[in-house]
């Protein structure tokens, strides 16, 4: 496939994002297959948020294919306060193969993929969360066989979560629908790629306020939590808002008989999600977790197969040529 980065859905064709959840069907098939493809490859992993499932899946994922991560915190780098997103990327460039980054803003993993010379993959932004989306459509795939015409409700809160979904709803011809409360709904510009890569895939995108309307004969019914990490203080407001839009026993039974639900987790049961919802038999979301180690696995090993780790410095690094340029 030859693509160096994974930082959003949109980036890629939808033949792509085929084969990288065949890829990674393979790979969940034949666990040890690849190991030690990666052997001494080091993924540095920057978390500026927590995290339990994008963690553990990115470190297990890499030592299963014989790399090794490294975990750095907010404690660790303080990026962009204590030193700039470039110096960063220019730094760890030298020392390890790619770069994970969970962070607020968007533009700061898409300004790390453009100064770092190394791969580098978003591990969730305010604005998207790609990784779970390979990992969402895996699950549905495993379940449902083919994506293309199901119906995919989201209903909740426009999120990061809720975007992916809809970018990879859109690659793979899904109608996805989207229900949330006025004023929260998913930002114009997702809709709108969502709507023209649709046009070309047979997928649709949908928005309502109704969660009844997007629920109805739906083949998944997904939800996340209202309130988003970086969104904490909004919280209580939040619950109130969004109290129509749980997904309970009641809002289920109009989706089909045999829908599956779906939640990224960590979920905040008793709000988004009943239990009766979460723990019946439809539920997928231990499912999904573990398919983020298995399209994680397919991602690193795309990204990172080829990347040689030096054996020495070059040469040219120990004598730099002053007349080239000007101060
Ligand atoms: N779904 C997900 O990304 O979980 P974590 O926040 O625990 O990584
Ligand atoms: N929308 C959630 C997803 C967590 C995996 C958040 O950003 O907190």
């Amino acid at each position: 496939m030859g693509r160096h980065n994974f930082v959003s859905i949109k980036d890629f064709s939808p033949d792509e994002i085929r084969y990288l959840l065949d890829l990674a069907r393979e790979m969940k098939a034949h666990p040890w297959a690849h190991a030690g493809v990666l052997k001494g490859k080091t993924l540095a992993m920057i978390f500026e948020k927590p995290s339990l499932r994008t963690r553990v899946s990115f470190d297990v994922g890499i030592q299963q294919l014989g790399g090794f991560s490294l975990y750095l915190s907010n404690a660790e780098i303080n990026l962009g306060k204590r030193e700039s997103v470039y110096d960063v990327g220019k730094n760890l460039e030298r020392m390890v193969q790619a770069i994970m980054i969970r962070t607020y803003a968007h533009h700061i993993v898409e300004r790390m993929a453009e100064y770092a010379s190394i791969p580098v993959i978003n591990g969730l932004t305010d604005y998207s969360h790609p990784c779970q989306a390979m990992a969402d459509y895996l699950t549905i795939q495993e379940l449902k066989g083919e994506v293309a015409g199901l119906k995919v409700a989201f209903v909740g809160d426009g999120n990061n979560v809720c975007h992916s979904l809809m970018f990879a709803g859109a690659q793979l011809g899904a109608h996805v629908w989207v229900a949330t409360p006025p004023g929260y709904g998913p930002v114009a510009e997702a809709v709108e790629w969502a709507l023209r890569r649709g046009a070309q895939t047979g997928g649709t995108c949908t928005l309502t306020y109704d969660p009844v309307a997007a629920a109805a004969d739906a083949d998944v019914i997904y939800t996340d939590v209202w309130a988003s990490m970086g969104h904490e203080a909004e919280a209580e407001e939040r619950r109130k808002v969004f109290a129509p839009y749980q997904v309970n026993a009641g809002l289920f039974r109009h989706a089909r008989y045999d829908a599956l639900f779906m939640h990224c987790l960590p979920a905040h049961r008793g709000d988004e999600v009943t239990d009766e919802v979460i723990d019946s038999a439809h539920s997928v979301v231990y499912q999904q977790a573990e398919n983020r180690l298995h399209t994680q696995k397919a991602i690193l090993l795309e990204l990172m197969q080829y990347r040689e780790v030096p054996e020495t410095a070059p040469l040219r690094e120990m004598a730099p040529v002053f007349s080239d340029f000007e101060i």
